[in-house]
């Protein structure tokens, strides 16, 4: 497909043959399964500063909470009572907290103690821990490159960058290199982001051949540098256009797993998530972190947390999927 043609299909009035495809594209390669993942969100302590974030370092409102080692298996384990079949591990980014020994053995212990998948999410490390914890049996890395666009990226994330090249994309090889699936996406609507960024975007998740890709809306933070930007945006934060998104990745990628986000169902509690899954994504991550400490990862205002340790809320969600013809796998 031609820039524009995804910019057309992205923007025309009636998007209803797009969706129809991903439809079908996700039928055959993916059937009518959805795939659910833990979310163990391990920390919300973050030394990086990110403009849009609202954990960044500089936010006193945030509260700052960290799990230790037990919790963190109690959750895992909430995963395999669940037949999940994968945990996601993410953390706003704490060299000193995620060191490399703890979380390898963090990793060995979990796929040891309850058979599930690892999928590591803690921001941008170095090939000698992202390679320690593939070796302890880390399966999976997600990285959001957030926007392709240098200038917007350099802008919205405070940092030591000396190298000409994507920070994110330079660590996205490097864990492709060691073998790990990669997931990345990006945020739609951040102040200053063009329609044609956009495209780019969508464009290197296809040259990348992403096993995953995670994107969503971008909500501002009224706690946050960029949450108070009056700069207008040309990409609009809305359900309809996050699914055009993930409709068009589907046809991009036809095998990727594509999650359909919390913050696309921050913008919309009732219909998000179902949106998201009919408009071409297959997976789910249901929250479990333990309760006492959600109100910690506070990465934009208002996140809503669909909780797998509540059972009614579980089956709640188990029902939606139902009503949409979709079943629940392990993988
Ligand atoms: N709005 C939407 N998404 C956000 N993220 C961080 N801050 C925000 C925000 N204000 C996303 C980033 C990050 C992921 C964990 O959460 O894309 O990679």
């Amino acid at each position: 497909m031609t820039k524009d043609e995804i910019l057309d299909a992205l923007t025309r009035v009636d998007a209803s043959a797009l969706f129809e495809e991903a439809r079908r594209v996700r039928q055959t390669t993916k059937g009518q399964g959805v795939f659910l993942r833990g979310l163990i969100e391990l920390s919300s302590v973050c030394e990086r500063d990110c403009l849009y974030c609202g954990m960044r370092r500089s936010n006193p409102k945030t509260f700052r909470y960290s799990l230790s080692d037990d919790e963190i298996l109690t959750s895992a384990k909430l995963a395999q009572q669940y037949h999940f079949g994968t945990v996601v591990l993410q953390a706003g980014e704490c060299v000193g907290l995620w060191t490399q020994t703890r979380v390898a053995e963090l990793v060995r212990r979990i796929k040891g103690e309850t058979g599930q998948k690892v999928t590591l999410s803690l921001g941008e490390r170095t090939e000698a821990d992202y390679a320690a914890w593939r070796a302890a049996g880390a399966d999976r890395y997600l990285l959001r490159f957030e926007t392709t666009d240098r200038n917007l990226f350099t802008r919205i994330h405070p940092g030591n960058y000396t190298s000409d090249e994507h920070p994110r994309l330079a660590c996205l090889h490097i864990l492709k290199a060691l073998g790990y699936e990669v997931g990345s996406g990006m945020m739609l609507g951040l102040p200053g982001q063009t329609l044609a960024s956009v495209v780019n975007d969508l464009v290197t998740i296809q040259d990348l051949q992403l096993d995953m890709v995670g994107l969503g809306p971008y909500l501002a933070d009224p706690q946050t540098p960029l949450g108070q930007s009056k700069e207008s945006c040309e990409v609009p934060v809305s359900v309809d256009f996050t699914c055009r998104c993930y409709a068009m990745v589907r046809l991009l990628l036809p095998q990727a797993n594509i999650p359909s986000t919390t913050a696309l169902s921050t913008l919309d509690a009732q219909q998000g998530r179902l949106r998201g899954l009919s408009s071409g994504a297959n997976v789910f991550m249901p929250n479990l972190t333990p309760v006492k400490y959600r109100s910690g990862y506070r990465i934009y205002p208002d996140k809503i947390c669909v909780s797998a340790p509540e059972m009614d809320e579980m089956q709640a969600l188990l029902n939606d999927f139902t009503a949409l013809g979709l079943t629940p796998v392990e993988a």
